[in-house]
C-alpha cells in the first residue's frame, strides 16, 4: 500500500510587502535583498492569522482532494507560530473545518515542519489505523522576527499549505529520509516568553527569531543534497529521473547549489521565493499547491519534496504524482 496526495490548497495574507516598503524600517535595499535571497516581497498579516490561513488552505485542500471535513480521521498542523499556546493550531483549524471526527495536534518542526507531517501521516496510514490525514503548514512569522534586526526581518512571510493524503494501489510516496541534530539548536532558535514564577522573577527578553545566518547556509548546502541523495537511492531512483525538485523557499541561492550538486538545471527547481520569501512550515505545501493549481504536475510525474530549518531539522520525501 501506499500513500497519495489527493489534493492541495494554499492561502496568503492579502498584504504584500516588498523590498523597497523594508527599507523604509531597517536599513536594507532591494538590491541587497533580492541579490543575497531571491526574495523580492512577502506576504504580512493584517487581520489574518496563523489559524485563519491554516483553515483557508485546509478549505481548498479539501475541495481539491473531493472530500467532507467530518471524513478526515488525522489533522496535523505544523507551525512554530501558534496563536495560541495551548490549545494547538490544530485543534482550532478543526473547529472552523467542521472536521469533527478528526485527531488533531500541532508539531514543531521549524521550516522541516511539513515533511515531518508527511512522515507521522504516511506511518499512521500504512498502519492502517487511519485512511487519511489532512496536513498544514502555516506560520505567522512575523510575529517572530525582531523588526530592528536587518538580517532576519527581510527573510521570512506569513503563509499557509495544506495537503490531504490518503491510502493508494498505485501511485504516492515511494520513500523518505528525515534527520535531526539537536546539538547545533542554538543556530536557529526564538527564545520562548521568560518565566516569571516566584522563584524565577523573569530574567530574559521576549521571544524573536535569531540566526547565525551563515552556519544555517552551509548547513542547507551540505545537508538537503546528501538527504535527497539518500531518499532517492530508497526509492531506486537517479536525480535524471527526477520531474521536480521541491525545496524549502528560504534562498534562491540555496536552491541554486543543491541543483548544482546534484547536476540538474535549475529548471527543475520550481521557485516562489520571489512572491512569498520564507514561509517556513508553509513554504513546500504552498509551492506544492501553486503548482498542482497551475497544472504543472501529470500523473507520474515524480517529485522530490526537500527542507530544513531549525532544531536543526531536515528531510525529504519522493513521490509519484
Ligand atoms: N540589508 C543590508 N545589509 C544587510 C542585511 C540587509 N537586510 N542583512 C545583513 N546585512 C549586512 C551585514 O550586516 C553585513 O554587513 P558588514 O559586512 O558590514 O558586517 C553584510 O550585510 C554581510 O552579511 P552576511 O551575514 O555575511 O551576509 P550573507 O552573504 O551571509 O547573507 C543571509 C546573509 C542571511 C542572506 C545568508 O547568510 C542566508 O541566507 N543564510 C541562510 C538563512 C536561512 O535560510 N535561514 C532560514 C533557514 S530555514
Amino acid at each position: 500500500m501506499k500513500v497519495r496526495i489527493t489534493g492541495t490548497g494554499w492561502e496568503l495574507p492579502e498584504y504584500e510587502a516588498d523590498n523597497n516598503y523594508l527599507s523604509t524600517i531597517v536599513e536594507t535595499s532591494d538590491e541587497w535583498i533580492t541579490e543575497r535571497t531571491g526574495i523580492r516581497k512577502r506576504h504580512l498579516v493584517k487581520d489574518e492569522t496563523t489559524t485563519s490561513l491554516a483553515a483557508g488552505a485546509a478549505k481548498k485542500a479539501l475541495l481539491n482532494a473531493g472530500m467532507k471535513a467530518e471524513e478526515i480521521q488525522l489533522l496535523i498542523v505544523a507551525t512554530i507560530s501558534s496563536d495560541t499556546e495551548t490549545p494547538s493550531t490544530a485543534c482550532q483549524v478543526q473547529a472552523l473545518l467542521g472536521a469533527a471526527h478528526a485527531v488533531a495536534f500541532d508539531i514543531n518542526a521549524a521550516c522541516s515542519g511539513f515533511l515531518y507531517a508527511v512522515h507521522i501521516a504516511e506511518a499512521f496510514i500504512k498502519s492502517g489505523m487511519y485512511e487519511n490525514a489532512l496536513l498544514i503548514g502555516a506560520e505567522t512569522l512575523s510575529k517572530l522576527v525582531d523588526w530592528t534586526d536587518r538580517g532576519t526581518c527581510v527573510l521570512f512571510g506569513d503563509g499557509a499549505g495544506a495537503a490531504v493524503l490518503t491510502a493508494s494501489e498505485s501511485q504516492g510516496i515511494l520513500s523518505q529520509s528525515i534527520g535531526s541534530n539537536g546539538s547545533k539548536w542554538e543556530v536557529l532558535s526564538c527564545a520562548g516568553r521568560p518565566n516569571q514564577n516566584p522563584l524565577c522573577q523573569g530574567e530574559g527578553t521576549p521571544g524573536y527569531l535569531r540566526m547565525d545566518g551563515q552556519e544555517v547556509f552551509k548547513f542547507a548546502v551540505k545537508t538537503v543534497p546528501i538527504c535527497i541523495e539518500d531518499a532517492l537511492k530508497k526509492a531506486g531512483l537517479s536525480p535524471d529521473e527526477v520531474t521536480y525538485f521541491l525545496l524549502h523557499q528560504a534562498n534562491r541561492r540555496i536552491i541554486q547549489s543543491v541543483a548544482k550538486r546534484l547536476k540538474q538545471p535549475e529548471e527543475r527547481f520550481p521557485m516562489n521565493i520571489d512572491q512569498c520569501a520564507n514561509t517556513s512550515a508553509a513554504s513546500l505545501p504552498i509551492l506544492l499547491a501553486q503548482m498542482n493549481e497551475q497544472g504543472r504536475l501529470h500523473p507520474g510525474d515524480r517529485l522530490v519534496l526537500s527542507g530544513f530549518g531549525a532544531g536543526l531539522t531536515w528531510g525529504a520525501c519522493v513521490l509519484e504524482w
